[in-house]
């Protein structure tokens, strides 16, 4: 009733992600993935020349010159460019099950300047198997702002609990047989808010801002009963390790 009478009124919110809000500080984090200059993709930084992504967000095999990272910046259109020497998707992604090991690592052709508050690597949670259930995590993205929506300048940012693979908003993808050890869901029961288009391989941290999954797939966004589907981080360390 609230929304409803926020659009009668013309103050509806700006929904973003999906029913997000603008970001006020710079995960400094965060990072976006660029083909031919045009955001792509969410990414994570790992270390001066190490970024994170989603493996389906070069699937089109671009060459690493036609690809940059951008830092630092709330706003796409500021942010500090520097191109990418070379990626590595995992090997296993997408054998079996779609999205099955949606991770890729990016090395980038001159370091990263960081800067506090603005430019540093990303925190690891202290070892944990486990996926996050039931936490509270958060997501950031420069993804579209409703399903089919337009995207947005400004970074937003959002707030989904962790799912277990049988609770409502997985539960669909279970029975599916869509979903793999390397993915779990984090979204709420009624869709609700999520991440979308244009988020994907952006970073899901918990409270304590370490990193926990990667944005990877959803079906439409922010529908009930279909979560968004991460990368588990916990799943795929070793492989990231082994490569950065
Ligand atoms: N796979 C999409 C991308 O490439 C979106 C990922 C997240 N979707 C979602 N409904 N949570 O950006």
């Amino acid at each position: 009733m609230g929304a409803l009478l926020g659009l009668l009124s013309g103050t509806a919110p700006a929904h973003a992600i999906v029913n997000g809000t603008k970001a006020v500080r710079m995960p400094p984090y965060m990072a976006s993935l660029r083909e031919y200059g045009r955001h792509i993709c969410g990414g994570v930084i790992l270390d001066d020349r190490t970024i994170l992504t989603a493996a389906h967000c070069l699937q089109r095999q671009s060459p690493p010159d036609a690809l940059s990272v951008g830092v630092g910046s709330l706003q796409l259109s500021r942010a500090a460019l520097y191109p990418v020497e070379k990626y590595v998707a995992h090997p296993r992604y997408s054998v079996f099950v779609a999205y099955d090991n949606d991770v890729a690592v990016l090395k980038l052709a001159t370091p990263l300047t960081f800067r506090p508050g603005s430019v540093g690597p990303v925190g690891w949670p202290s070892s944990s198997d486990r996926p996050p259930y039931g936490e509270t995590l958060s997501i950031a993205g420069w993804g579209l702002l409703s399903e089919g929506g337009s995207a947005p300048d400004d970074l937003y940012t959002t707030s989904v609990s962790g799912l277990r693979n049988d609770e409502e908003g997985c539960a669909n993808y279970s029975r599916e047989g869509r979903l793999s050890d390397t993915m779990f869901c984090a979204g709420y029961p009624d869709g609700h808010t999520d991440a979308c288009q244009g988020d994907s391989g952006g970073p899901l941290v918990n409270r304590y801002n370490e990193l926990v999954g990667i944005a990877s797939w959803g079906q439409g966004c922010a529908r009930p009963g279909r979560a968004g589907v991460y990368a588990n981080v916990s799943k795929l360390h070793s492989w990231i390790k082994a490569n950065t």
